[in-house]
């Protein structure tokens, strides 16, 4: 496996600023952007959808992963596509055919993700897995930023991590809330990827950079 991937998640940046923010993250050593998409239905907030997305793509190259917490992620993709996101990740929880959404978002030229919240048992990917370019177990109740990490989501990693190298998979496995160079050690130890930090980039005093590298030291 390579390096430690971090993915600054922009629910905690300055929204007056997005566009700079990211530009920060990505200078500061962002190896993805993280965007929310959030509803007000699958989840209780709400955020930004396509036509912000596609405001801020230009700030930087770096890739765009967008994770969806939305009831009906399906009509939404077409536009996050346009919009340039790079990866798309719905929710297992959200969706009745995983299998049809995930090849809506690769038939739009996307990477496709899937998404499972605290209660929602690793099984619920067996019909998809070989089929996804990105694995995000949430280690928070989706919905806001800055809650404490669930230590529960430890055991599913180590579940998919053994689960994708037995099919020789490449998907990125990905962790997502409450993550900081606290316990991005342990969640890398574990077998993530890819380490999604909110509030501990966008608040952390040393700025985002210092908190990006501080990440990426304790999980290597
Ligand atoms: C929560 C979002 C996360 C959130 C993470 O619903 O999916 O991406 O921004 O924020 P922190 O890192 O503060 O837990
Ligand atoms: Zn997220």
């Amino acid at each position: 496996m390579g390096a430690i991937k971090v993915a600054p998640s922009v629910l905690s940046a300055d929204f007056g600023r997005l566009g700079e923010q990211i530009a920060e993250a990505a200078e500061g050593g962002a190896d993805w952007i993280h965007l929310d998409v959030m509803d007000g239905h699958f989840v209780p907030n709400l955020t930004f959808g396509a036509p912000v997305i596609a405001a801020v793509r230009r700030f930087t190259n770096v890739p765009f992963d967008v994770h969806v917490m939305a009831a009906n992620p399906d009509v939404l993709i077409p536009a996050l596509a346009d919009a340039g996101a790079d990866y798309i990740t719905v929710h297992a929880e959200a969706v009745t055919d995983l299998s049809q959404t995930v090849g809506l978002i690769r038939s739009a030229g996307v990477k496709p993700g899937v998404a499972i919240s605290p209660d929602t048992p690793v099984s619920v990917l067996d019909e998809v897995l070989g089929d996804l370019d990105l694995v995000v177990v949430m280690s928070v109740y989706p919905g806001f930023g800055g809650q404490s990490f669930i230590s529960g989501a430890l055991g599913k990693i180590r579940q998919i991590r053994n689960r994708l190298d037995a099919m020789d998979s490449t998907a990125e496995l990905e962790v997502d809330g409450g993550i900081s160079a606290a316990n991005s050690g342990e969640v890398a130890c574990a077998g993530a990827s890819v380490l999604v930090a909110g509030s501990a980039v966008y608040g952390a005093p040393d700025g985002v950079a210092a908190a990006i590298a501080a990440i990426k030291a304790t999980a290597s």
